[in-house]
């Protein structure tokens, strides 16, 4: 008999059921396709004595310990329905359908609620690291029942990627709370991915440096304060050569950015929130500007640059640069995190805000140490804001002018930051004590009688002189 069962065997299922083997927990693994499931074993190696192929859901379920853990790494949406339709005639009392994938977290609050009456329990998990997490370890962000975790904790925690010794898995609130902090992670990947992104471009564009020049940079700054998973893959991948060209692999690579989802969702849920993440929203607009390829070669002789880039060298702007991207990662951040502590209210959540920061420290892709700031910002538990926390708030202080260069260069050479840009407007309207708010609240009254607040009295409903006029 197995301990864990675990379905679907794409390249994330395998991975993680080789990585449960590895703990030595026992795995029945089932595939759609009974072929990929015998081959999956055959080719385990040492593994294959804790794996049982399964070619049915029935000898899945025949061949699990009750109360049983089963695993669900299959194609969000329609298919996780259909599998735990197929299940739910086979399952007993207390039985645990795990879905590790990458679902909509309104899908598994649906689901959750389906379930809720049902002897059969359901948990949504954020699982995120690729591959090679999924294999060796992930950071786990556990959604659910509570009192359901402890069951799944002893394997959660023996697969999980660790950072100092500690275990990057969590229970992080019920429900749909798993698979909402792994949207918010995925938004926040995409923000520091274009980010990174930008300030790559700005150097190619105004320095001239070569991409293995430019990666020799990151790689730099991945010993500084900046030091991360994306910077340090960032520094290799500019340094990598296409062997059949002999040309740096990333100009070989076409310029149209690919998207599953996850991002848009992190942006739209933060706008529905009233938190809108405005860096995260940009990353995923400029993934869409770029895929429009043929638009954009339509575009461009329509608009020749002549724009006034004077050449600077890569050694000069090396400092700004970094601060800039480190002042711009600072506030995707803060307005990641902000969104989650919505969601924590709205939803009546409790997320462990801390916690959360904890388990991204290693396994994910936006690990880094920088994290652990987060983590020592919001353990004392009343930071209403990363920007308001001491450590961000000397950083900031110290980096946002460098922000506003690179970004007036970057203008003036008709390179686009959008991320970078917003996370400076971002900052701009934080940070100020007074915002042309009162205009638009006073166009909202002229317009529509909408009311305002006064600065000088108390109450909500004042209108403005202008109503009598109106039309007049
Ligand atoms: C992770 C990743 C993972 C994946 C997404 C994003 O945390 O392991 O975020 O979930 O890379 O699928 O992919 P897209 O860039 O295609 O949206």
């Amino acid at each position: 008999m197995a301990q864990v069962g675990l379905i679907g065997l794409g390249v994330m299922g395998a991975s993680l059921a080789l990585n449960i083997a590895d703990n030595k927990y026992s795995v029945a693994v089932y595939n759609r396709t009974a072929a990929i499931t015998h081959d999956f074993v055959a080719n385990a190696g040492e593994l294959q004595s804790r794996l049982t192929a399964c070619e049915t859901l029935q000898s899945l379920v025949e061949n699990l310990d009750r109360p049983r853990m089963i695993v669900l790494m299959v194609t969000a949406g329609e298919v996780v329905d259909a599998q735990i339709d197929a299940l739910l005639p086979l399952l007993e009392d207390g039985d645990i359908i795990v879905d590790a994938g990458n679902a909509n977290y309104l899908d598994t609050r649906r689901r959750n609620e389906r379930l809720a009456g049902s002897p059969v329990h359901f948990v949504g998990m954020g699982v995120s690291g690729g591959e090679e997490g999924a294999r060796f370890g992930p950071a786990i962000m556990v959604g659910g029942d509570a009192a359901v975790y402890p069951q799944l904790e002893p394997v959660l925690k023996a697969i999980a990627a660790r950072y100092n010794d500690a275990p990057c898995c969590a229970h992080v609130g019920p429900d749909g709370a798993g698979h909402f902090v792994k949207t918010m992670h995925n938004g926040i990947e995409y923000a520091d991915m274009q980010m990174i992104a930008e300030i790559y471009e700005l150097m190619r564009t105004v320095t001239g440096a070569t991409p293995a020049q430019i990666g020799a940079t990151f790689a730099e700054w991945n010993s500084g304060a900046l030091d991360s998973y994306l910077i340090e893959i960032t520094a290799e991948v500019l340094g990598a050569v296409d062997p059949d060209s002999g040309q740096p692999m990333v100009d070989v690579i076409l310029d149209r950015a690919g998207q599953k989802g996850t991002g848009g969702w992190a942006s739209i849920e933060s706008i529905a929130m009233g938190a809108p993440a405005t860096t995260l929203i940009e990353a995923v607009g400029a993934r869409a500007v770029s895929s429009l390829l043929t638009e954009r070669l339509q575009a461009a002789p329509l608009y020749p640059l002549a724009l006034d880039s004077e050449a600077q060298s890569i050694e000069t702007l090396k400092p700004q640069l970094e601060k800039a991207l480190l002042a711009g990662k600072v506030c995707a951040y803060a307005q990641g995190f902000a969104v989650l502590q919505v969601a924590s209210k709205d939803y009546q959540w409790q997320l462990p805000m801390a916690e959360i920061a904890r388990i991204w420290r290693a396994g994910c892709i936006i690990r880094s140490s920088f994290l652990d700031d987060i983590a020592s910002a919001f353990a004392p538990g009343d930071l209403p804001n990363l920007l308001q926390a001491k450590h961000f708030v000397a950083i900031m202080s110290n980096s946002h002018q460098s922000l506003r260069e690179v970004l007036s260069i970057a203008i003036k050479a008709g390179v686009p930051m959008p991320a970078l840009s917003s996370a400076l407007a971002y900052f701009d309207g934080y940070r100020r004590e007074r915002t042309s708010a009162s205009l638009i609240q006073a166009q909202r009254d002229f317009f529509g009688a909408h009311g305002f607040e006064r600065r000088d009295r108390e109450g909500r409903d004042f209108h403005g002189p202008w109503g009598m006029d109106y039309d007049g």
